[in-house]
């Protein structure tokens, strides 16, 4: 399992913690850090998905105009983020570093970021899936960061991850603050329900997939 990442390295120390996610992307695939991202992102994030949840829109399953609302699968709710408050700007931009931390570390060529607010209710959850299916190379780098504070173990809502043969692999508590980045194609996952509303920030790198004039992703 990942060390901890004491809160001091935050001010500026962004590379400390880019280094660490770059180590454990190479090394294992996944990495998760639970504390050490900018305070004033994390607790504007968390206030505006408050705010703005009752006006998310239900998630689907599948890309652009193939995507299809799929209640079996997902219960999620969520609204994109487009750099529209200032809490969305220093998202956009952190992960914006990050994206260009990695590729100088890991030859990643990731060239776009896409993320959206999620909001599941008591009882909602997100059925074992893969964020990209090997050889579609759409996307590349998943991350989720929680939003929210003081979760108790008992109130379920867990990000199950299982390694590439399906087993277990670990469960990571959706807890203010906490970021799980993982490669996309190799790790299923699933959210499972819990007894009080849970707030993240999904998010994925992406290739260029660009071709024939046709700009990817298409919105
Ligand atoms: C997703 C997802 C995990 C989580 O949105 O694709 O798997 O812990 N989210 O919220
Ligand atoms: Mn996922």
């Amino acid at each position: 399992m990942s060390t901890v990442i004491q809160g001091h390295f935050q001010h500026g120390g962004d590379d400390l913690l880019f280094a660490k996610i770059a180590n454990d992307l190479e090394a294992q695939g996944y990495c998760v850090v639970p504390i050490g991202l900018p305070e004033k992102m994390i607790s504007l994030l968390a206030e505006q998905v408050r705010k703005d949840a009752d006006h998310f829109d239900e998630a689907g399953v599948g890309r652009g105009t193939d995507s299809i609302q799929n209640s079996f699968v997902r219960r999620d709710k969520i609204a994109w983020i487009e750099g529209k408050t200032e809490a969305e700007k220093l998202w956009l931009n952190w992960t914006n570093d990050l994206r260009l931390y990695l590729n100088r570390r890991l030859l990643l060529g990731l060239f776009s970021f896409e993320s959206h607010f999620a909001c599941y209710e008591p009882s909602a959850f997100y059925r074992k899936h893969l964020d990209a299916f090997r050889g579609q190379a759409n996307r590349i780098l998943s991350t989720v960061l929680y939003l929210n504070s003081g979760w108790l173990p008992e109130e379920g809502g867990e990000l199950q991850m299982y390694n590439f043969d399906n087993e277990p692999l670990l469960k990571v508590t959706p807890q203010c603050g906490s970021l799980v980045v993982f490669l996309s194609e190799e790790f299923p996952h699933e959210v499972l329900p819990a007894s009080r509303h849970r707030y993240s920030v999904a998010g994925w790198y992406r290739l260029n997939q660009s071709i024939n004039g046709v700009i990817d992703p298409p919105t």
